[in-house]
């Protein structure tokens, strides 16, 4: 497995999707976003009726192994497309219902070890890999060379995804949209497997009060100094 990877972990809403991106394109590396795995199951379970009072996790391992999920480099977007059946979903995975529906299916073992040989194999024949989740620090790619986690407080991250709607033209409930971040921050930091925390080497950054260029000029400073170091202990 490559050494070059970069790993982002933290709450949704707090930035890591965009510095994720940014330092992909810095350092020409792919990226890996395992939130839309656990989305793409979330929205699968929900479609077969699986997410009920009562969630059997063996009927959700079934489904991850019933389907065959591929991973596509998109150049472009620098992103690794992720593939059902050959086929790209269609389906909008990105709305906060089909959030929960991932943060629900995510507390599972059977779902979260299902999940663990693809995302690895995903870096091992990447020169660089950016990875973004809540576990690819602390599980995933325990052995990166630079490891982040990006925090904000509820309360930043629901005036950001309030005003991201407003100017997307839709109707927003701030009261809710700030009930389902707290609802979602509880159960991946509180779950039993590979719960939502910073790793014990990660640089932690809380940006809400920053703004995405100086959250990604001290992030960069941090990758920078790990990569020189990887470089002068490997020579
Ligand atoms: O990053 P995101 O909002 O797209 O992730 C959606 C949900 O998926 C998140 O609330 C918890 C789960 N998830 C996870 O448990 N582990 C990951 N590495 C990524 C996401």
């Amino acid at each position: 497995m490559t050494n070059q990877i970069i790993t982002i972990d933290g709450p949704s809403g707090a930035g890591k999707g965009t510095v994720a991106y940014r330092l992909a394109e810095h350092f020409g590396f792919e990226l890996l976003d395992s939130g839309a795995l656990y989305r793409i199951i979330g929205l699968l379970a929900f479609q077969q009726g699986l997410l009920g009072d009562e969630i059997d996790e063996d009927e959700l391992e079934r489904l991850i192994y019933s389907i065959n999920l591929s991973f596509r480099p998109n150049t472009a977007q620098r992103t690794v497309q992720i593939l059902i059946d050959d086929k790209p979903l269609t389906d909008d995975i990105r709305t906060e219902t089909v959030g929960a529906y991932a943060s629900k299916v995510a507390v599972f073992p059977k779902v979260r070890n299902a999940l663990l040989d693809l995302q690895r194999n995903i870096a091992s024949n990447k020169t660089g890999l950016v990875a973004d989740g809540r576990d690819m620090g602390t599980v995933i790619f325990p052995d990166a060379c630079a490891k982040i986690f990006l925090t904000a407080s509820a309360k930043a991250r629901a005036d950001r995804r309030f005003l991201q709607l407003q100017q997307a033209g839709k109707t927003a409930d701030y009261d809710d949209i700030l009930a389902k971040i707290v609802a979602r921050d509880e159960r991946d930091e509180n779950r039993t497997v590979a719960p939502s925390r910073p790793a014990p080497d990660a640089l932690v950054i809380d940006s809400s009060d920053k703004s995405v260029d100086v959250v990604f000029d001290e992030i960069l400073a941090f990758v920078d100094g790990q990569l020189n170091s990887m470089t002068t202990n490997i020579n």
